[in-house]
């Protein structure tokens, strides 16, 4: 019975940061990595365009044999999550489902802060579906969130460009402006999966006591018991301790590019979407 593996999907690399966490606190099952690199970045795409490739790389990963595909990508979640799960997903038997990483995160909001003041970096696209303002206020209205949309930072990431003088200034950039919007902002949330690789950077900026809040240990936490919830999905997974990786992109440049992000050496097979 057990055959099914976990489906990760991402614009690029971002989504490797979950899937580190996913697999250190669930080795167990086996996993498919899909990255769209050709078509990264998704931060400035319409809502349709994300869509459309959301839905082409959550079909491919059940095509592999996924049960479960998560979004590890903050703007898929927010532009296509929904969609995909209230029209797409009857065209698939009934078991499959499909998750995001908002929800794992916007359930924690309370335990982040103290002042009740929540600063989040993300991509424009991310911003604009205002998903984190909308689920934060409904479990949380106390709370207070303040977003801050960095476009250019996903390219940087994309491209390398981590540990440049160019880098730090656009980062310093987006950080005072969003500490300028309110001084009481006790915790800050890398709401898109590729940033946890600036975080260094960002904390050069930030005064010590604000926190930076990444997602991967929050989304791999809240699948761990979504799959104790929902055992007649749990039994399908395969537990071989496997990982696969698919990219849309030049597999050479994902192996190379993939260290910095997981730090070890892998072997990306190539797809068209
Ligand atoms: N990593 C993605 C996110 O979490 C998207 C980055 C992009 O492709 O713009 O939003």
């Amino acid at each position: 019975m057990r055959k099914q593996a976990i489906g990760i999907f991402d614009s690029g690399y971002g989504g490797l940061t979950i899937l580190k966490d996913i697999v250190e606190r669930l080795p167990q099952y086996d996993y498919i990595y899909l990255g769209d690199n050709a078509r990264a970045p998704y931060g400035n795409k319409s809502f349709d365009t994300v869509y459309e490739y959301t839905l082409q790389g959550v079909e491919t990963l059940f095509n592999k044999g996924c049960e479960l595909v998560l979004l590890a990508c903050n703007t898929s979640s927010a532009k296509a999550l929904r969609s995909i799960q209230q029209k797409d997903l009857q065209k698939w038997n009934s078991t499959k489902r499909v998750l995001g990483v908002i929800r794992p995160t916007t359930e924690r909001l309370n335990t982040f802060t103290t002042t009740n003041k929540i600063g989040l970096f993300a991509t424009t696209g991310t911003v604009r579906a205002q998903s984190y303002v909308i689920e934060g206020q409904k479990l949380f209205p106390e709370i207070t969130l303040y977003q801050e949309d960095c476009p250019i930072w996903v390219p940087l990431i994309e491209n390398n460009e981590l540990a440049n003088k160019g880098t730090d200034y656009f980062v310093q950039q987006h950080v005072n402006h969003l500490l300028a919007i309110d001084k009481d902002i006790d915790a800050i949330i890398l709401a898109c999966t590729h940033y946890p690789l600036l975080s260094s950077t960002i904390r050069k900026f930030l005064p010590p006591s604000i926190k930076l809040i990444s997602q991967g240990i929050l989304v791999a936490t809240a699948l761990e018991s979504y799959l104790q919830r929902h055992s007649e999905l749990e039994q399908l997974l395969s537990i071989n301790q496997s990982v696969q990786y698919f990219t849309t992109g030049d597999a050479e440049i994902f192996n190379q590019r993939s260290t910095v992000f997981l730090k070890q050496t892998i072997r990306a097979n190539s797809l068209h979407l």
